[in-house]
């Protein structure tokens, strides 16, 4: 890497396991069974060169609770009025119709294309942002670009969804460890077809409507954007960045999306834990995405997963979404998620180049990713996506219901069924900004979650000098000492029970745990300091 040995502390990060790891044995295989739908022809003889073939032969459609309601079905039906009667007409008729044989050169006549096949929106969905974006924001050249190549290439691919996705994707719903693999083809044509917002029953905002526990899907928001910020422009440059590359050079992998789901009787009890902290690196430099290669890269959630990608959010996991886009297609199948539950992606890649952050985000060009693949096609790259609690007043993160709340989602992410050496987690100040938590709370939960779950913790403080050291010397107490993840949780209970508390001396967390740290005995620490409560 190329992070300054003054920046880092701790294990180095050459020394993580990774997914690089020759002997490595991480990667779930795909074998299409009863939790894995596959939609696509396996191979495990990955060539690089042939695209993977659909599975099934023809197209199969379900249109039930279980699946995603795909544009294409033939139960897709949508009224429209004609001459005073109105009838119900098949929807995807009215969405070839819309394209078919026509030239589409402006913002305006995309929009109306757009809004034929979603008449109910006639008069509510507002495309001026994505006016504005195509008007003032691309160049003449790239207009050209977007109007002539990558919008004909769009059309065709979200055209080709009955012949490119055949089996229809399930719905990895509440409750359910499950996974779906697909190819990177098939994404293009399924986040082609968000693009053009056709994906129905995805437009409500009604409360109790069929998707209404799903994401949004369709592009339409994104187009409409209330934001005032210009990262949108550049989130919307990534995208058509994307669209541009996989239409000039179709990728041949594949991506593999588990939702993984903890039973109660599995979580460990937190207090009795006798497991000690494992290997930490700790950098203020760095990123999950970059530096994280290879890692277990932690997705900063929102319990909705992609939160804010196609809206106005511009953070860690919206960014991540926007330079792999082929995460956002989660959003399409991917159920609200809850507290013990994580989504794991393993195989997306990166196609954009970025810089900034928030509201100085941009889209810095192109970026090719050379991340090797496995046997099936998969990018060795594995995204977890667990989501924090936001906090609005300080003091709950450190009651104990909260701990415990935040403990079990990071186990959710971190756990594996097989007894294998892990990956190290990539990680960060998860739930610390958008969230507001406090991250010297929030490293050392993640530290204990990966500790029973047997990884090592890689940790970038995103700039923040004072947290790298505050982190790491608590860290190197903990270890000095001995201290159990048991020891450590009962001290954080104790000091969530005090805070708050007006009759208590104010003291932080960090000045808290070193008072009762100092008094132990690091001789027998780990006995000792159960006797502290
Ligand atoms: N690598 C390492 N650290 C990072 C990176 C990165 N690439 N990007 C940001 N950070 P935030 P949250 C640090 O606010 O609080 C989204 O809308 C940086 O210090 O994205 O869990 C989701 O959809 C930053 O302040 O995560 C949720 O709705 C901190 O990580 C919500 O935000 C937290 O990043 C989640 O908010």
């Amino acid at each position: 890497t190329d992070i300054s040995a003054d920046k880092w502390r701790g294990k180095p990060l050459s020394e993580m396991y990774s997914l690089f790891n020759p002997e490595c044995k991480q990667l779930l295989n795909i074998e299409p069974g009863r939790n894995h739908t596959v939609l696509f022809k396996v191979s495990t003889s990955y060539g690089f060169s042939t695209i993977p073939e659909p599975h099934p032969a023809k197209y199969n459609d379900k249109w039930d609770g279980e699946h995603v309601k795909m544009p294409c079905s033939p139960s897709n039906l949508y009224p429209i009025n004609a001459n005073g009667n109105s009838s119900l007409e098949q929807r995807w008729k009215l969405i070839k119709e819309a394209f078919e044989g026509k030239q589409i050169s402006t913002s305006v006549e995309l929009e109306k294309a757009i809004l034929s096949y979603n008449s109910r929106y006639n008069h509510i969905w507002n495309f001026s942002r994505f006016h504005e974006f195509v008007d003032q924001v691309l160049s003449q050249n790239e207009k050209k670009r977007f109007f002539y190549h990558v919008l004909p290439g769009i059309i065709r691919l979200a055209m080709e969804v009955p012949e490119r996705v055949t089996g229809t994707p399930t719905l990895l719903m509440r409750y359910k460890t499950q996974s779906l693999s697909m190819s990177q083809s098939q994404i293009s044509s399924l986040l082609a077809n968000a693009f053009l917002s056709t994906y129905p029953r995805r437009n409500t905002q009604k409360r109790q409507s069929e998707f209404s526990t799903y994401p949004d899907i369709n592009f339409i928001k994104l187009f409409e954007n209330k934001s005032r910020s210009t990262a949108v422009y550049e989130k919307l440059k990534c995208l058509l960045h994307y669209f541009d590359r996989v239409i000039t050079e179709e990728p041949n992998g594949v991506v593999t999306f588990t939702r993984q789901v903890v039973n109660d009787s599995e979580f460990p009890n937190w207090a009795t834990v006798s497991e000690t902290f494992g290997g930490f690196y700790v950098s203020s430099e760095g990123t999950i995405e970059k530096e994280g290669t290879g890692l277990l890269q932690m997705d900063f959630a929102n319990k909705f997963i992609g939160g804010g990608v196609l809206n106005w959010g511009c953070v860690q996991e919206e960014i991540r979404f926007v330079i792999c886009p082929e995460l956002i297609v989660a959003c399409l199948f991917t159920e609200v998620m809850e507290s013990n539950e994580a989504l794991i992606i393993t195989g997306c890649e990166q196609y954009s180049s970025h810089s900034g952050y928030g509201d100085t985000f941009r889209f810095e060009g192109d970026f090719v990713d050379r991340t090797p693949r496995d046997a099936y096609g998969r990018r060795l790259c594995q995204v977890v996506a667990i989501d924090a609690i936001p906090f609005n007043r300080k003091e709950t993160q450190y009651k104990r219901d909260s701990v415990n709340r935040e403990l079990r989602k990071a186990y959710a992410g971190f756990h594996c069924q097989r007894r294998i050496p892990l990956t190290a987690v990539a990680t960060g100040n998860w739930g610390c900004g958008a969230f507001r938590g406090d991250p010297r709370l929030k490293c050392l939960i993640q530290l204990m979650a990966a500790a029973v779950t047997h990884r090592d913790v890689v940790y970038f403080t995103f700039g923040d000098n004072s947290l790298r050291d505050d982190v790491y010397s608590m860290y190197s107490l903990l270890v000095e000492k001995k201290v159990t993840v048991g020891n450590l949780h009962t001290m954080l209970c104790e000091y969530g029970q005090q805070i708050g508390d007006s009759r208590s001396p104010s003291l932080d967390l960090y000045g808290y745990l070193y008072a009762l740290l100092d008094s132990m005995d690091s001789e027998d620490g780990a006995t000792d300091c159960s006797s502290l409560s």
